[in-house]
């Protein structure tokens, strides 16, 4: 256990992630006793709070993100009895002197960056020169970390200025959740997947992150961002280095990351031509999601009406080593789908010889792992159908993760920031992860701009443009979308 005292002092205290995902965790681990007796929690803003303020604010609306069955009243006020707030300007070194005289005591010190990411920097610097930084101090970077590979390498020089790598956790909540980190154990847990994990066994991958949601409240960055970078470049990579990556020599942090590292160094870098050819951009046109009309991408609050930003994606990719080669990953995300819904899909190659007569039915295996709404792991089988001849079927032998345990199963960014208080890096992204995943992203989105097109229009509550079923039916797939 980490000595105490705990600080967990949150930048952007009174934002937008802080109220929907870091406060509720909080509070999920201080109500099952997770949070060390003494940790406090301190938020950090610019607003003129007393510490009262600070709990009143939280009370009303962090509140309506805890689920309600959790909701406890005297642990909510024990949860609200942790929480104190400093006024600090991050642009003005001066008032960090609030937070010098909020965090006086010897404490571990975990500083969370929930802001914009230019701000990491001048953050960095003045906890520094405020003498904040002891050798246990931690801080935790939120994505997006860069706008591309220059920025994000001037970020990781700045913030490598004051705190070492190993004090460094680069958040991707994805690699928090909990049918993310089974993906290892469903791998290298089990004897009959490993054997089969590669090609020409596998005859290819896909990974979709689907949202129902729009844009919502957040155009201002979303704009600024697009698909591609707000998820492709952490969220789907990730997911894709560990259905790729070879096992690791142990769960040690750097064990685990050196192996994702090296799939990313592997993807084979996307010219124009095959950015042209293998990956399709989109924006949601008006349409109908979540079961009423929905507007299009360009008519939401604070969206340019000219916008060309991408809220779609799906490309093609190849990770070029001797497991993968010839094995196409097909990765696709968007905002404005049928539902939400994040699947891994590995389809199986069909049996190099059939004996049985032409069957038309007949389909490859699939193991279908989805990790959200539900989680669960589908492999998909071909059976006998019952009666005289031998005809095929298929079945689907299903198991739902949730009910495989009684054990309440935390949320990822509980369950990372538990990792980050009790100094766990295996889940979070090292530097030269980081910036090889921006290294494969950037031509892919210097090539957009060169190639001088339009977003292709899909209509809201669609599975996004027609050119990205395309371009899985040039090899003679399909995007996997049942339901
Ligand atoms: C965030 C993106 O990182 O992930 C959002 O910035 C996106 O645009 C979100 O909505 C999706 O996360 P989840 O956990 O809801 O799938």
């Amino acid at each position: 256990d980490p000595p105490l005292p705990l600080d967990l002092v949150i930048f952007g205290g009174a934002g937008d992630l802080a109220l929907r995902k870091l406060i509720p965790a909080l509070y999920m681990a201080h109500l099952h006793g997770r949070l060390p007796a003494e940790a406090r929690i301190v938020g950090v803003g610019r607003q003129p709070w007393t510490t009262a303020d600070y709990a009143a604010f939280v009370a009303e609306r962090a509140r309506p993100f805890i689920p309600d069955n959790a909701l406890d009243a005297a642990a909510w006020s024990g949860f609200l009895a942790r929480l104190d707030f400093a006024t600090v300007d991050a642009t003005r070194p001066e008032s960090f002197t609030a937070l010098r005289a909020c965090c006086a005591r010897t404490a571990v010190r975990v500083y969370y960056l929930a802001t914009a990411p230019g701000l990491f920097a001048p953050i960095c610097a003045e906890l520094s020169a405020q003498g904040l930084i002891n050798a246990d101090a931690r801080v935790v970077l939120e994505k997006p970390l860069g706008q591309d590979l220059e920025s994000a390498r001037a970020i990781n020089d700045e913030v490598a200025r004051h705190f070492a790598e190993r004090q460094i956790y680069r958040i991707d909540h994805y690699l928090g959740k909990e049918t993310v980190q089974n993906l290892m154990v469903l791998r290298f847990g089990n004897a009959i997947f490993e054997p089969l994990w590669r090609g020409p066994n596998i005859r290819s991958v896909q990974i979709t992150v689907a949202e129902s949601v729009g844009v919502g409240s957040r155009a201002g960055f979303y704009d600024q961002t697009g698909a591609l970078r707000d998820m492709v470049q952490n969220h789907l990579l990730q997911l894709m280095c560990i259905v790729a990556m070879e096992p690791p020599l142990s769960l040690d942090p750097d064990d685990v990351r050196d192996e994702k590292l090296k799939v990313l160094r592997s993807l084979q870098p996307l010219t124009q031509a095959d950015i042209l050819r293998d990956t399709v951009r989109g924006q949601y046109a008006a349409g109908h999601a979540e079961g009423q009309a929905a507007p299009g991408y360009r008519e939401e609050d604070g969206v340019p009406a000219e916008s060309q930003t991408e809220t779609f994606v799906a490309l093609k990719a190849h990770v070029r080593n001797p497991r993968w080669a010839h094995v196409p990953f097909f990765l696709r995300t968007g905002k404005r789908m049928p539902h939400r819904r994040s699947q891994i899909i590995i389809e199986f190659a069909q049996p190099p010889f059939s004996v049985f007569a032409e069957q038309p039915d007949a389909q490859p295996n699939r193991l279908v792992i989805t990790l959200q709404p539900e989680e669960s792991i589908q492999l998909q089988m071909m059976v006998k159908e019952p009666g005289s001849g031998m005809r095929m079927q298929r079945v689907d032998l299903g198991l739902d993760l949730q009910s495989t345990s009684r054990r309440r199963r935390a949320e990822a960014y509980e369950r990372l920031l538990m990792d980050v208080v009790h100094g766990r890096l295996t889940h979070f992204m090292r530097r030269d992860e980081l910036e090889a995943a921006w290294r494969w992203i950037d031509p892919i989105q210097r090539g957009w701009q060169a190639s001088n097109q339009p977003a292709r229009p899909y209509p809201a509550g669609s599975w996004g443009p027609a050119a990205s079923s395309a371009l899985m039916a040039r090899e003679g797939l399909a995007w996997f979308e049942e339901t």
